[in-house]
């Protein structure tokens, strides 16, 4: 059991450890611990790639042929080039930047499924998969959603046996938002090789933490944001579009290539790209991607798992704190949902917050078949999400918070 932990000792610890903590502070917020909505803190060198294009090449790339469209436009591309390097991919050209993983999800479903298509997906799936294909019902798209096991993992016997004639993709996430559950895309790609389907990957949560290889796994569309894993800022994400797929583009508009045409250019990436792009943005996720690659993603990923096996095995000693998710430590990353007793997951994150400075997401999740699966849909989950940022003295102090509130301190 706990004794009382000495937040006020640990607090000077870790505003020794970062000065972007000292950001933390102006929202009274200490402890981050919703990195599976969006990291935070990111590397310093992404807050001063964003400051740099904002304050001395922050023209429009691609609408001009001054020195600072082109330095936007190298920007832009250099970053194209390490997303590539990243997940192994050799055409940088095939990335499609979007805002977020749910606009390359939509992109990458809607450009893709026509009347009379099926579309296989999981009861674990985020909104940003769920909702399109719904929504695609109207115009005569059909979908399976196979139902996962109650501790988030999914039998990939279940995927083939919905396979039908009309049958023209899959849709799995790799890492659960809600369980951290870690999918066998590898396995999973190659029974959609087999069987002729396109595969889809949401690395909403995997991206810049799990290795996601695109020469050795069968992954046809590769959709991700910018602002979790990758560490740059909100208002960025990508589509990658491998094994010359070709996409119906969902949005037309300005690219600054064929401006005599009334239509659409149909080459990558102008195809899919229209508008002023995020060059601010894309300028923090080139910074971001830069330090994971300096970093090195196994190191991020060994200390995430490291921060993980704490935080469980310290709830675990807490009476009345019930753990979703596989036991099983290597099958899982990056977050753990949970409640305390019968209290409303809300109430829980609202005490987190007030008395303790720690940032959790209580809730739904945006996940509510996910929910339902897992039993929770009523009560929702609270969830702590873990970035290559956090301490092991913050988990520690998130476990004592947890104790304190689950023996009734606050009743
Ligand atoms: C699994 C999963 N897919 C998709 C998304 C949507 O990501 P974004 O907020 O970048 O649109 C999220 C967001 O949390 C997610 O966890």
């Amino acid at each position: 059991m706990y004794n009382t932990y000495n937040v006020l000792k640990v607090q000077k610890l870790i505003d020794k450890r970062q000065i972007s903590f000292l950001s933390l502070k102006r929202v009274n917020v200490l402890i981050y611990l919703d990195n599976a909505a969006t990291t935070f803190p990111k590397p310093e060198s992404v807050y001063t790639s964003i400051m740099n294009a904002m304050t001395n090449y922050g023209a429009n790339p691609g609408r001009g042929s001054h020195a600072m469209a082109i330095e936007g436009a190298r920007i832009i591309y250099e970053t194209r080039e390490l997303i590539s390097e990243l997940f192994n991919f050799d055409d940088p050209l095939r990335t499609i930047y979007t805002f977020n993983a749910t606009d390359s999800l939509n992109l990458a479903i809607k450009g893709l499924l026509k009347k009379g298509d099926h579309v296989i997906t999981t009861s674990m799936e985020h909104n940003s998969v769920l909702r399109p294909i719904h929504e695609l019902e109207k115009y005569g798209i059909e979908h399976s959603i196979v139902q996962c096991e109650k501790d988030g993992s999914l039998n990939i016997d279940d995927i083939t046996k919905e396979i039908k004639d009309n049958t023209k993709l899959v849709v799995t996430v790799h890492v659960s938002n809600l369980t951290g559950t870690i999918f066998p895309i590898k396995e999973i790609g190659e029974i959609c090789k087999k069987n002729n389907l396109i595969y889809l990957v949401d690395a909403a949560q995997s991206a810049g933490v799990l290795d996601i290889d695109l020469k050795k796994m069968n992954i046809d569309l590769l959709a991700f944001p910018g602002h979790k894993g990758l560490l740059g800022p909100q208002g960025t994400g990508a589509l990658i579009i491998n094994n010359n797929i070709v996409l119906n583009q969902i949005r037309e508009g300005g690219t600054g290539s064929k401006s005599s045409s009334v239509y659409q250019p149909d080459f990558f990436p102008d195809k899919y790209e229209s508008g002023t792009p995020n060059l601010p943005g894309i300028a923090g996720l080139n910074a971001g991607i830069k330090y994971i690659l300096k970093r090195g993603q196994k190191s991020i990923l060994e200390h995430e798992k490291k921060i993980i096996d704490l935080f469980i095995n310290e709830v675990k000693k807490i009476d009345n704190i019930q753990i979703y998710g596989s036991d099983d430590i290597s099958s899982r990353c990056g977050v753990v949902s949970l409640n305390v007793n019968e209290m409303d997951s809300a109430e829980v994150a609202y005490l987190l917050d007030t008395n303790y400075k720690i940032a959790v997401r209580p809730g739904l999740h945006c996940a509510p078949l996910a929910h339902k699966t897992l039993g929770t849909e009523d009560s929702g989950a609270v969830r702590f999400s873990f970035g290559p940022f956090n301490t092991e003295k913050e988990i520690l102090i998130a476990a004592n918070a947890l104790n304190d509130i689950s023996s009734g301190k606050y009743n």
